[in-house]
């Protein structure tokens, strides 16, 4: 059973009303669903129908702020979903839908293009796997440095004149770029609608790296991903870490996963789970919770995406609205993991490339450096992985192996190679 705290309206009465954003009048619901895990990155994904399935009971739950992205599962993710909300019978204006562009698979590359030809073929493609004719949040997944970021949001502006597109996103930014992104899109009449980052106990950069102060300030909704520290916050021990398999990115390249830093960051989450007892709750929901809290405090609509492959985690993790935190709580757990507590960077960089040269420079030009790249590293190989092993902190010589991508016909999507 969860236990309300007493002192909930502490924590509400602390800030002033958050400018949120609704489906048609109706709110949306305070945690959303990511369907990355399920697909792709993580080694325990689920087959096409159990994906479906998954997808399915999300759907039906209420469950409305659903996450997706053309490169998760290079589109299966999406046409998986599609074929969920035919069989959940939900209504498609009951459903907040979000996906992502200008981030691809090519040749056992990640790369981005961030050009109007490119974003509105990625949106046109998206569109048709989620058999839909709106998308309610279309982030650019990852800005390319390559092409000007004036380019790219007036590629998303015409989507929205069209009718495809109801709200504009950017995921991975800093604040500086928002407010850049702020300025162009107010000159095109349009507006700046939701920020998608990396956001937890373990990644709190978005405090101080201007973003949550720049979407408080223009009112711009935050998507927290990975809010549970990609399984951290739900108590996994160093074991499972030490045994997940060599095709899961976090045992792959993502540093805070990796012997020499797991064992601290494992022992860390000890803090939560003594609280999570207090409370009677899950350390995963009380990891949710926290987020919830902060944008409370922070005066910004705050939605986390928890993934999961598993329906029953995935109740637990909408259960986390019901878990408030005191004042104290809040304070105990913004001491108890301040900014780099954590061992190990988020995310090794250099793992993504523009596809296109790079131009020549302008004096006008707002071409944007990419920010700390977030991609599945899956099928990059062993060279590139050599090639990180300094900056990632794995042995230079590293026998993990990387199977190049796999053309299979999808036994969902028949007309769909992954
Ligand atoms: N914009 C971007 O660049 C970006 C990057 C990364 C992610 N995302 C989005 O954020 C979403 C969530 O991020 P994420 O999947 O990386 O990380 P996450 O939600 O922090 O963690 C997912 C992991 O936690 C486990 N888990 C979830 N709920 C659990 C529970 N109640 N009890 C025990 N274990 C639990 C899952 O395993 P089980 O399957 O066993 O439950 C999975 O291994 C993604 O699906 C995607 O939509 C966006």
């Amino acid at each position: 059973m969860l236990r309300q705290s007493e002192h909930k309206t502490d924590a509400v009465e602390a800030s002033t009303p958050v400018k949120a954003t609704t489906l048609s009048g109706r709110p949306l619901k305070p945690i959303g669903f990511g369907t990355m895990g399920a697909v792709d990155v993580y080694a325990l994904t689920l087959p096409g129908e159990q994906t479906v399935q998954l997808f399915t009971e999300v759907l039906r739950s209420g469950c409305n702020v659903i996450d997706t992205a053309l490169i998760y599962g290079d589109g299966r993710a999406e046409a998986w979903l599609g074929r969920a909300i035919k069989a959940a019978g939900v209504k498609r204006e009951d459903l907040f839908l979000c996906t992502k562009g200008g981030l691809f698979r090519k040749n056992g590359q990640f790369l981005t293009n961030g050009t109007e030809d490119a974003l509105s073929q990625h949106c046109k493609d998206s569109l048709e796997r989620l058999c839909t004719n709106y998308i309610d949040v279309y982030y650019i997944h990852r800005l390319d440095e390559h092409t000007d970021l004036a380019e790219s949001l007036k590629a998303l502006v015409n989507l929205q004149r069209k009718g495809l597109v109801r709200f504009i996103g950017l995921s991975e930014v800093t604040g500086e770029i928002i407010q850049k992104a702020v300025a162009i899109l107010t000159r095109l009449g349009s507006k700046l609608n939701f920020i998608q980052n990396e956001y937890s106990l373990m990644s709190r950069d978005v405090e101080v790296d201007g973003t949550l102060q720049a979407c408080a300030q223009h009112g711009i909704s935050f998507v927290a991903y990975s809010p549970i520290g990609r399984g951290l916050f739900s108590s996994k021990d160093k074991a499972f870490f030490d045994t997940l398999p060599s095709s899961d990115i976090r045992k792959a390249v993502l540093p805070r996963y990796q012997t020499g830093q797991i064992e601290n960051n494992v022992d860390r989450v000890k803090t939560l789970r003594s609280l999570a007892e207090k409370h009677e709750c899950t350390t995963t929901q009380l990891a949710l919770a926290w987020l919830l809290e902060r944008g409370q405090q922070l005066n910004v609509q705050m939605i986390p995406i928890p993934g999961t492959t598993s329906v029953k985690h995935f109740n637990e993790n909408m259960h986390a609205q019901g878990v408030f935190l005191t004042l104290q709580d809040r304070d105990l757990l913004s001491q108890a993991y301040p900014l780099n507590v954590f061992s190990g960077i988020r995310w090794p960089s250099g793992l993504i490339s523009s596809e296109l040269p790079a131009p020549a420079p302008t004096a006008q030009s707002e071409q944007v450096s990419s920010t700390s790249p977030v991609v599945s590293t899956l099928y990059m190989g062993n060279e590139l992985l050599a090639s990180l092993a300094p900056t990632v902190g794995m042995p230079a010589t590293t026998d993990v192996a990387i199977p190049p991508p796999t053309v299979t016909l999808d036994p969902v999507n028949p007309g769909m190679h992954h």
